[in-house]
């Protein structure tokens, strides 16, 4: 594992800009994973920065997101669809036909989820797979207790994160309980998956992730099975950590 740990969240944007920023440039027909959710955001800013000011070329690439939520269009204002287009590829030259996001309303989700499977393997499989990490040690909405073997399906939403969602729902008959999300072996397919965490909140969960036993209750710590995981974390999510890493050197914290 490549762990980086940055001062701050602006650094780890910056940072995590540079690597996918690389990946496109070294091959413009990579296919890219994206994720949602409030970690990323700084990374998609600096990508439309990138595209508007020095010409970054999206034209080529193929997507898919981790995730989407059971029964919300994809022009919702909450769903991951809509998060996607306004946060990045409105505002990058991408088209509509490079784009794979799980669709929430599909009619028949099984088969979705194995038609999503397949678009991913027609691809070619995903270069570079950006992942965010909840405070529970979750990736995508695989929550803790899912198989790390896990493919693309539905899952039941725990309910504290239908609570927490509520408050985005004016029409309460709306707020999802399930989703649609690629699975723990989806993602560690990815030739490299770039997990980004910060602040306080994430600590908890880096140190059972980086330093904790491979468990499925902390879903992200499987990225230390994966053959190459880059973690750029801020100085916050790793203040938990008993072990400084250090470009793939790990010691004891007082050495
Ligand atoms: C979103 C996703 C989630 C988030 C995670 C962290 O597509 O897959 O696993 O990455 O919940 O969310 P933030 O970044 O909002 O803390």
């Amino acid at each position: 594992m490549l762990v980086e740990v940055v001062d701050n969240y602006e650094t780890l944007s910056d940072r995590a800009a540079e690597v996918v920023i690389q990946q496109i440039r070294e091959k413009p027909d990579s296919t890219l994973g994206f994720a949602t959710g409030g970690t990323p955001k700084g990374l998609y800013n600096r990508l439309i920065e990138a595209h508007e000011e020095s010409g970054l070329d999206f034209s080529k690439l193929t997507t898919f997101n981790l995730d989407e939520y059971v029964g919300l269009p994809p022009e919702h204002e909450q769903s991951y669809a809509r998060y996607m287009w306004s946060n990045l590829f409105n505002n990058v030259n991408v088209t509509e036909s490079q784009v794979h996001i799980p669709h929430g309303m599909a009619e028949d989700v099984d088969s979705h989820c194995q038609w999503y499977e397949r678009r991913i393997e027609e691809a070619g499989g995903i270069d570079l797979q950006i992942l965010g990490i909840g405070a529970n040690g979750h990736i995508a909405f695989n929550e803790p207790g899912s198989s790390l073997g896990s493919r693309t399906r539905i899952k039941t939403l725990a309910s504290k994160t239908v609570k927490d969602n509520a408050r985005y729902f004016e029409d309460q008959d709306m707020v999802p309980e399930y989703a649609i999300t690629m699975g723990v072996g989806t993602i560690m397919e990815a030739d490299e998956v770039l997990l980004l965490a910060s602040g306080e909140r994430k600590a908890e969960a880096m140190k059972k992730t980086l330093e904790g036993h491979i468990t499925a209750m902390t879903p992200a710590s499987m990225v230390q099975m994966h053959r190459f995981a880059h973690i750029v974390i801020d100085e916050e999510a790793a203040s938990e950590l008993d072990y400084q890493h250090h470009h793939g050197i790990v010691e004891p914290k007082d050495e």
